[in-house]
């Protein structure tokens, strides 16, 4: 009976910890698509404490800040080195009249934000606001215009406003401090239009977007790239409407994704889940792929050229509200659940960069899966930093075709189907100096893997590499404890010919450099 027990105890042990292996094959000679840059695009909302107090305290705060912008957040996000910055909405977009925003703050009339906790705004954070943080993180601003409750008009003027060198638009603003006008490429026409961004059919959408696009003028040799209003998830009429009655007068055409439990009732907590709750998770952010896929497939036949560009310009995890925070803020914490769900969206979206352009996760700080949490002057970064951070060796560098052998695991998907996905995710490119990146996710709970990497030619003899990982799923990074998950050295892989070899521990992101 003993023996019998002390095999068990054994075969469980073993099972909860096994040495598993997989290989990954790397086609270096044969990468053509770079990853712009824009793929790692942020999106900052007037939604809970993203802007106030999260970017912005104003120049009177106690909090140590330049102009009004936090010092901590700032210096984190130069460091990410954010490539592209969408605000002000998301929903709140199609209720924002960009004049309430300018001229002298104690003379900016407030309003209510009914989308997100009728919360009382001050306008404090206006255009201006905006595009000086765009300048001084480095980043390009993409400002999404009101076509729900806005007017043509409006919006003409707003883009006057920021991009024209001379005329009534440019001395308003020179009036109000700014001489030059700001460099501003992308404009999204709308925002779910389907929905909150006034909730209309996609026949008149499409027109409404040819209307207000019209008027949407490149000043003084700023050039505008316009986007319109997409769909979300699995609405692929919405693609086909807009693709045959708007095609190629969009620059760029949206899509929106995101990974819950569910739409009605909880969608999850964000800290309190189960083993099976995060292998859904995976599931459901891996679901993109298919979703991409089929949205593509409507592009390719309206616009087989490529000429419009599809932008995932919201995506992430959208959890439960955190207890006891304010309802409709969508302040919610972020486990190294959420880095897995980080590291593989983007190991996706490298694959479909023929046109997949950009994407935005949401959001910056303080809301659904952000880079950064605050509360007064405290600020942490997030396990979604991290790979951010890490992941950002991939940006404007060309991809590499990547094959992966690896075990699979079959989930429900949220439509009684089922999905299958494999227990290692993998991703490679090879930046301007030659640099060869690859990016390894071993999803896997309870098993190490011995990840062989395979190329076609002998690597370079130097090699660095980071990895992600922690204790358990759950950890976070709160307030009192900010380090529990972060990003460090890490050394357990050799190179030797052309192969890679990497000891990855259970649940770990790892990227290594090698030149
Ligand atoms: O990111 C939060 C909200 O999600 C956005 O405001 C909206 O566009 C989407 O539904």
């Amino acid at each position: 009976m003993k023996r019998i027990l002390f095999l068990s105890a054994l075969c469980i042990s073993m099972s909860a910890s096994a040495q598993k292996t997989s290989t990954v094959t790397i086609h270096e000679t044969q990468g053509k698509n770079v990853i712009p840059k824009e793929i790692y695009g942020q999106f900052a909302e007037h939604l809970g404490t993203c802007i106030y107090g999260g970017l912005w305290v104003g120049p009177e705060s106690s909090i140590p800040n330049t102009n009004g912008y936090r010092n901590d957040v700032l210096g984190a996000l130069k460091d990410l080195r954010v490539p592209v910055l969408r605000w002000p909405g998301g929903c709140f977009a199609d209720t924002y009249h960009w004049r309430d925003g300018i001229g002298p703050r104690e003379n900016r009339p407030t309003m209510m934000n009914s989308n997100w906790g009728d919360t009382k705004e001050d306008n404090s954070f206006g255009t201006h606001e905006f595009l000086n943080l765009c300048e001084m993180i480095g980043c390009e601003p993409y400002v999404s215009m009101n076509v729900g409750s806005g007017t043509v008009q409006e919006t003409a003027e707003w883009v006057e406003y920021m991009t024209a060198e001379n005329g009534p638009m440019a001395e308003l603003r020179k009036k109000n401090g700014r001489q030059n006008p700001w460099k501003v490429k992308y404009i999204g026409v709308g925002n779910e239009s389907w929905g909150c961004g006034g909730n209309m059919r996609p026949e008149y959408y499409s027109d409404l977007y040819r209307r207000y696009a019209t008027y949407c003028h490149n000043w003084s040799g700023n050039r505008l790239y316009k986007v319109g209003s997409g769909a979300s998830d699995y609405d692929y009429n919405w693609t086909e409407v807009l693709m045959k009655n708007v095609g190629t007068q969009m620059n760029g055409l949206s899509l929106h994704y995101y990974t819950c439990i569910g739409w009605n009732g909880s969608k999850g907590a964000a800290t309190k889940f189960n083993a099976d709750n995060y292998y859904w998770a995976l599931g459901k952010c891996l679901g993109v792929e298919e979703v991409l896929k089929k949205h593509i497939e409507i592009m390719d036949k309206y616009d087989p050229q490529k000429r419009v560009d599809l932008l995932v310009d919201e995506w992430g995890t959208w959890w439960d509200e955190e207890p006891g925070t304010h309802p409709g803020h969508l302040f919610q914490q972020n486990t190294l659940r959420d880095a897995f769900v980080a590291s593989l969206s983007l190991d996706v979206f490298h694959r479909y960069t023929d046109r997949v352009k950009m994407t935005n996760i949401a959001q910056i700080v303080n809301v659904l899966q952000s880079m950064i949490l605050t509360k007064d002057n405290k600020m942490v970064l997030t396990p979604t930093y991290y790979v951010f951070k890490m992941y950002n060796v991939h940006m404007d560098a060309t991809y590499l075709p990547t094959e992966v052998n690896a075990e699979e695991r079959q989930v429900m998907n949220e439509r009684g189907g089922e999905r299958t996905f494999k227990m290692l995710d993998a991703t490679a490119s090879r930046s301007a100096d030659g640099t060869i990146n690859v990016s390894l996710s071993n999803v896997d709970l309870d098993n190490s893997n011995t990840v062989t990497v395979n190329f076609e030619q002998p690597l370079g003899k130097n090699a660095t590499a980071q990895i992600i990982t922690s204790k358990r799923i759950d950890d976070h990074n709160t307030f009192e404890h900010p380090n529990v998950v972060k990003m460090e050295e890490f050394k357990d892989f050799k190179v030797k010919g052309n192969t890679l070899t990497v000891k990855m521990p259970a649940k770990s992101i790892i990227t290594v450099s090698v030149k």
